[in-house]
């Protein structure tokens, strides 16, 4: 079975196609076209907080011809101790597959392990791959006019301040890398990557090439991305105030905007924090590209979805 749990679970190969779809699902939203979830349930099981995952999701099973089944770990027996294993196999009895928001990403792994149905990660607290897919088309489409997407990111540079340890990081490692772009990540020293993501990088056959520095300059020379994410992640919130001082030298202000390159893009995953993480005026620069995000998270989470139910049919 397959399922989209991290950024390499697309193939290089691959890559070209799902973008391309992405974009044409992006271009014909509202015609009548392929309903490639016709007849099927997909169920959202949710642990944490969400309006962009949970409602792109919803709103694309819905325009796929399929049904979207809303679940909040409380709701379901899961929430009182019942195993993942189990739950995994009961589920994958009623629906065609099942998007995943929760804490520790091996859940994830061992709902895919333990189920007959696929799997998407919708944010775990290492990955959130169906993010770093969507902010891929939307540099491919500001860098290219042409048929092949994923080329327009080779070589690109991409800069990532504050909380380098967060998910958002470690995705952004791992997206970069595939995607052959180049990444420096800016933070303070005790949030420098460690060895869970450089063996999730050798596993998965890439050379692991990232910068990581303690100077933000340095990391945004050069960039033609920067990006940033909130200092607290869900169920960090215990850690606010202390990370807050620690990560106030990393914010994205104006002046470490302007210098990385002169048409440098501001991402975000939001939601954003303004006057945090980043500035205000920041958020609002011409060149700021937060809402493009968020939507493309729609239209890249159709080609995922039809990606995987096109596997699944398959014997
Ligand atoms: N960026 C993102 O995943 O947002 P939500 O937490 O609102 O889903
Ligand atoms: N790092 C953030 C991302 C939210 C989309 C979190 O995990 O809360």
């Amino acid at each position: 079975m397959r399922h989209f749990l991290q950024e390499t679970d697309v193939a290089l190969p691959e890559l070209g196609g799902l973008f391309a779809r992405a974009r044409d699902f992006k271009r014909n939203r509202g015609q009548p076209g392929a309903a490639p979830l016709a007849g099927q349930t997909w169920a959202m099981i949710f642990s944490k907080a969400s309006t962009r995952t949970r409602v792109s999701f919803e709103v694309a099973i819905r325009e796929l011809g399929g049904n979207a089944l809303f679940l909040n770990q409380h709701d379901i027996q899961l929430g009182r101790g019942e195993s993942i294993e189990d739950t995994a196999r009961v589920m994958s009895r009623f629906v065609h597959g099942l998007i995943v928001r929760t804490f520790d990403h091996r859940d994830v792994e061992r709902l895919a392990a333990a189920g007959t149905v696929p799997v998407i990660n919708g944010l775990t607290d290492f990955l959130h791959p169906c993010q770093i897919y969507s902010d891929a088309l939307a540099l491919a489409e500001r860098w290219t006019s042409g048929p092949d997407l994923p080329a327009a990111l080779r070589g690109r540079k991409i800069a990532f301040f504050g909380d380098t340890a967060c998910n958002m990081a470690n995705s952004w490692i791992l997206g970069a890398n595939h995607f052959g772009m180049k990444i420096a990540l800016a933070g303070p020293a005790g949030f420098a990557r460690g060895a869970e993501i450089q063996a999730l990088l050798a596993r998965s056959g890439h050379a692991g090439a990232y910068q990581f520095t303690t100077d933000p300059y340095e990391a945004a020379r050069g960039a033609d991305v920067v990006y940033t994410d909130v200092w607290v992640s869900m169920g960090k919130e215990a850690e606010g105030g202390a990370r807050a001082r620690t990560l106030a030298p990393y914010a994205v202000t104006a002046k470490l905007f302007a210098a990385a390159k002169p048409d440098a893009l501001f991402m975000h995953c939001l939601p954003a924090h303004p006057g945090e993480e980043v500035a205000p005026e920041v958020l609002a620069n011409p060149r700021s590209i937060i809402f493009d995000q968020a939507e493309n998270r729609l239209h890249m989470q159709k080609a995922i979805l039809a990606l995987l139910a096109d596997a699944a049919r398959r014997p």
